[in-house]
């Protein structure tokens, strides 16, 4: 299950990657659109574009398009649509509703170049995962988010050190002892937990949730840290497990979101960069080998996929092929 990263090489410079910064830059507005895993990635893209080129996204389920974005759209919008396969059907009627309502141009960041999606494309911004076989997406969205990260330089003209991301990922893949038998065991008792993030690491929670029910069957919500004094607080009692997810920039609030969770007896399990005082603050700390503001939420994504692919195993789930889903889903 643990992804690698493989779409830079692809498009780092290329043409193609250029246009799609010029029409960014220069939309009236950019809609982005996906669903599933690759909604998460495009939220990410959000943080993304507007933390390192000042550029705002306005990012929608593609189940929601129609009702939230398209009733609004011109010729001078854009809309980025985000998907492995190219054949969701969600995808593919909120790109068919922005052309029936007069939008401008689609950009598409896909993996499966031959689907209806790349057809219903002005531009196509390729992932280069090769094929995924297993129904969970995992380094599909490693280089969704990738590619996001590249396409938010391409737009201020910098690039980033994408062999820092790479040995970050492999540090991370090699630190998978720590999630000990007694870590799974407290997580599969209580059968449900929360993943909090913080703005940038707000995706991660929701995909790190997404990914752990999709394997495990166990309830998890991913949420908003800021958010959960506002009520989910109150399920919090002696050894409920809630993971905190943190850049290091974030510490502040986070050190905050962790004692609201403590004082009402809970179990912390914090995933930051190295911190003395984070780690003093939690039940158990993850160090993630990667301080970077924008690789952190990536590298700590696969922390994530590693947990989820251990709690399948060890619940006798088969992580590639749990039940009820598909790899694709093309019905409304
Ligand atoms: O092929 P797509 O990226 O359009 O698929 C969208 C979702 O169905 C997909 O990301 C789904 O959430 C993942 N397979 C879950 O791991």
């Amino acid at each position: 299950m643990p992804s690698l990263v493989g779409s830079e090489m692809c498009i780092r410079d290329s043409p193609v990657y250029r246009e799609a910064g010029k029409l960014i830059s220069s939309a009236r507005k950019i809609f982005t659109t996906g669903a599933g895993t690759s909604y998460h990635s495009l939220l990410l893209g959000t943080y993304f574009m507007s933390n390192i080129a000042n550029i705002s996204l306005l990012p929608s389920f593609a189940s929601d398009f129609q009702s939230l974005h398209a009733p609004l759209c011109t010729k001078d919008d854009i809309l980025i649509a985000v998907s492995q396969s190219g054949e969701t059907k969600d995808v593919k009627n909120a790109c068919e509703a922005f052309r029936a309502n007069n939008g401008g141009k689609i950009i598409s960041i896909l993996n499966n170049l031959n689907s209806t999606l790349a057809e219903k494309s002005d531009i196509i911004l390729p992932i280069a995962s090769d094929l995924e076989v297993s129904v969970p997406a995992t380094k599909t969205f490693t280089n969704q988010c990738l590619l996001f990260l590249l396409l938010a330089q391409q737009c201020i003209n910098k690039s980033i050190d994408i062999d820092r991301l790479k040995n970050a990922v492999e540090d991370t893949i090699s630190l998978s002892h720590r999630i000990t038998p007694s870590v799974l065991r407290s997580i599969k008792h209580r059968k449900e937990f929360y993943i909090l993030g913080f703005g940038i690491t707000y995706p991660v929670a929701l995909e790190a949730a997404l990914k752990i029910k999709e394997v495990s069957y166990l309830h998890c919500e991913g949420m908003h840290s800021g958010e959960f004094k506002h009520g989910p607080l109150s399920i919090v009692e002696d050894g409920y497990p809630v993971f905190i997810i943190s850049a290091k920039e974030d510490k502040i609030y986070t050190l905050s979101h962790i004692h609201e969770v403590k004082t009402r007896l809970g179990k912390v399990i914090t995933i930051a960069p190295e911190d003395e005082q984070l780690k003093a603050s939690s039940d158990v700390f993850v160090p993630i080998p990667c301080e970077d503001r924008y690789l952190f939420p990536i590298v700590a994504s696969v922390f994530f996929q590693i947990l989820a692919y251990k709690l399948a195993v060890d619940l006798g789930i088969d992580p590639d092929y749990p039940r009820n889903i598909s790899k694709t889903i093309t019905v409304d």
